[in-house]
């Protein structure tokens, strides 16, 4: 099968974008192991492709799926609510993983209450390497029965400029990661009109305010937060108040995506974000932060006075924020 997929990579010259759909295929007929040759391949070959890890958390998954339900009844590691800012609750997990897990039982269960209700539920949405093994665990979910027919989704932000086509599309990352694999209604689907042109830009991002309003406003908001604090593409300096609009990326978001594009001169310089403001008003807000890289801005988070410097502490203003850490990103 790795021969099979070698091939195609010479002969495509373009192994990083078809590899993966290729393992995803595979994965999809039954065929685990040799979804997992290309995934182990992948992995060693380009490791910050959020593609692999995206196949290689929703393989795991299958794999463990009967180890994990034994685990999650008998854990020893219960997650330690802690608190630092009195706004700010925070939740340390032994993994990434059991993270991702946690807020996929979570947005199940609201999604459940609420069909039983014969109401819809509204999900604010992030892309980014965080959230991957949250769609995965999503997926799994769905495959278990859970119907998300009755969910509107909301992504927070897309690059300007690049197709929906374009591999690092966050409209190509959330049907990849998420959407094609589940029963979310296609018109159910709202992600930033990427493709935009300029003189129609805020009516589009006024369109996305009222679409937000109109669908209720968001009962939980997905997050990750970026190595300068951004939430969203809502970069330092962005006031409180402020609501769907262009945001000019900053030179470490730049250098944060530089790897995926190919290097920094090909990142999108703009994008269409949702506000600081938009992002509070959701009922409910989760942020998710792993790894070590992530441990002194989610501190920096946690404990410096609210300011634009540092738009992640706009969400110590919020009545009902949780912090989702591993153990390498929660606080000393
Ligand atoms: P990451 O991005 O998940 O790829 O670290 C997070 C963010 O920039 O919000």
């Amino acid at each position: 099968m790795v021969d099979i997929y070698r091939t195609t990579y010479d002969e495509k010259g373009a192994g990083h974008y078809v590899a993966p759909r290729l393992a995803y295929a595979y994965l999809n007929i039954g065929l685990h192991d040799a979804s997992r040759q290309i995934v182990d391949e992948l992995m060693k070959e380009s490791p910050n492709d959020w593609r692999t890890w995206f196949l290689h958390w929703w393989l795991r998954g299958t794999e463990e799926q009967d180890r994990k339900s034994r685990r999650v009844n008998s854990s020893p590691h219960q997650p330690r609510p802690t608190m630092i800012s009195p706004a700010l609750t925070h939740r340390v997990f032994p993994t990434a993983e059991a993270a991702s897990e946690a807020l996929a039982d979570e947005i199940a269960e609201l999604i459940r209450s609420r069909a039983a209700e014969g109401r819809q539920v509204v999900l604010g949405l992030a892309t980014g390497s965080t959230p991957i093994r949250l769609y995965a665990a999503l997926v799994h979910l769905h495959r278990q029965g859970l119907s998300f027919a009755n969910v509107v989704t909301f992504n927070l932000d897309e690059y300007l400029g690049i197709e929906r086509s374009h591999e690092e599309s966050y409209w190509n990352f959330m049907h990849f990661s998420l959407f094609d694999h589940i029963d979310v209604p296609p018109e159910n689907i709202h992600i930033p009109p990427g493709t935009t042109p300029d003189e129609e830009l805020d009516a589009a991002c006024a369109a996305y305010e009222n679409a937000i309003r109109e669908a209720g406003g968001i009962d939980l908001q997905v997050l990750g937060i970026g190595h300068n604090g951004h939430i969203g593409f809502n970069e330092p300096s962005s006031p409180p108040n402020t609501r769907t609009r262009v945001m000019q990326l900053n030179e470490r978001t730049i250098r944060d995506a530089a790897n995926a594009f190919g290097g920094a001169e090909n990142v999108p310089k703009r994008a269409i974000t949702m506000g600081v403001g938009t992002i509070l008003d959701a009922r409910r807000i989760v942020l998710l932060a792993f790894g070590e890289s992530k441990a002194g801005i989610v501190q920096r988070a946690l404990t410096e006075e609210i300011s634009a410097n540092l738009p992640a502490t706009y969400l110590q203003n919020h009545p009902d924020v949780t912090l989702y850490l591993d153990q390498a990103a929660a606080p000393r």
